[in-house]
């Protein structure tokens, strides 16, 4: 079973306190776009708890291929709910950054999920898969919604939004990734220094939820907010430059996705973004630069058809 699955960018990700259970409560609205995992599962052939991961594709360095993968962590989950033997051989092919801040890891888990319930015939619902998806982690169940959508508690709780067409997008790849713990930890240091305030209100821009309704690239591109961006760039001073160099060149908005390092900009046609991502890669600010359109399928198996 191949099931295909979507990255995400935050187009607004609000971090209020910390919780006692040491994440953050969020107002993080989610858009899934088109850059796409790629995950296969099928019965392996050896013991009831033989459970192996392979990973293809051109960056993939960091990626765990033992029990800690969040893929097989799902495999596990699932097979531990149904009462059966995870023996399993599950192969990704990545597409999405690692440890990029688009939630990579969240999306082949989702896949993972997905899959196992078609090989497997359980038959779950898309509503009984986002209790095991939101154990795994906090990004897994948009992953399997996709679309657009505001999650809140943990960013689990999740509510679509509406969205007229389509957006398009450029995303700048940075060498190496930024760990979202330690992202988190620095919008706290920041914060407990006074450098950054936390949030004076937990929801969602009306401006950014009308520009989403109302398909309106220029005013997203102005609602465009993200309150780890000071921590990613304070951890990572270069994306500054990556992110001036895309407003210079044009982009309606900018902005590092989620806990970064990649960097997202907004613009206003196809032909828009293919200019924005030629202008980046010239500038040489990105270790690579990709096209993307929003919003994008959840993981949806792609075969057998
Ligand atoms: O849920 P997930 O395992 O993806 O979270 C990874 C880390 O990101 C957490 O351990 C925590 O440090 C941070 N996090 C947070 N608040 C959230 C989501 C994640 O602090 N709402």
């Amino acid at each position: 079973m191949t099931v295909r699955v979507p990255a995400k960018v935050n187009v607004q990700l609000v971090v209020g306190p910390l919780r006692d259970d040491g994440f953050h409560d969020l107002v993080n609205v989610f858009h899934a776009v088109s850059l796409f995992d790629e995950v296969t599962v099928t019965g392996a052939t050896g013991g009831p708890d033989h459970l192996e991961v392979r990973i293809e594709g051109a960056s993939v360095q960091g990626v765990p291929t033992g029990a800690d993968n969040l893929a097989a962590r799902a495999v596990r989950t699932l097979a531990g709910r149904l009462g059966i033997a995870p023996a399993m051989s599950v192969r990704i092919r990545k597409a999405i950054p690692v440890a990029g801040g688009m939630a990579g890891g969240s999306a082949d888990a989702a896949a993972a999920l997905v899959a196992c319930n078609e090989l497997w015939q359980a038959g779950l619902r898309l509503e009984d898969l986002m209790e095991p998806a939101a154990e795994l982690g906090s990004d897994v169940p948009f992953a399997l919604l996709g679309g657009t959508a505001v999650g809140l508690g943990r960013g689990e709780r999740l509510s679509p939004l509406p969205v007229e067409g389509s957006f398009h997008w450029v995303f700048a790849f940075a060498d190496g990734g930024l760990s979202t713990p330690a992202v988190y930890a620095e919008c706290d240091r920041l914060r407990a220094a006074g450098t950054e305030r936390p949030p004076a209100e937990l929801k969602v821009c009306a401006a950014l939820s009308e520009a989403l309704a109302t398909g309106d690239a220029k005013a997203l591109g102005a609602a465009l907010s993200n309150d780890l961006q000071p921590a990613a760039l304070s951890l990572r001073p270069a994306l500054r430059r990556t992110l001036d160099t895309g407003r210079d060149a044009g982009a309606l908005g900018a902005l590092v996705s989620g806990s970064g390092p990649t960097c997202a900009f907004l613009a206003e046609s196809a032909g828009h973004a293919d200019d924005l991502r030629r202008r980046l890669a010239a500038a040489k600010v990105a270790r690579s630069a990709a096209v993307a359109y929003g919003p994008a399928p959840g993981a949806t198996l792609i075969s057998p058809p």
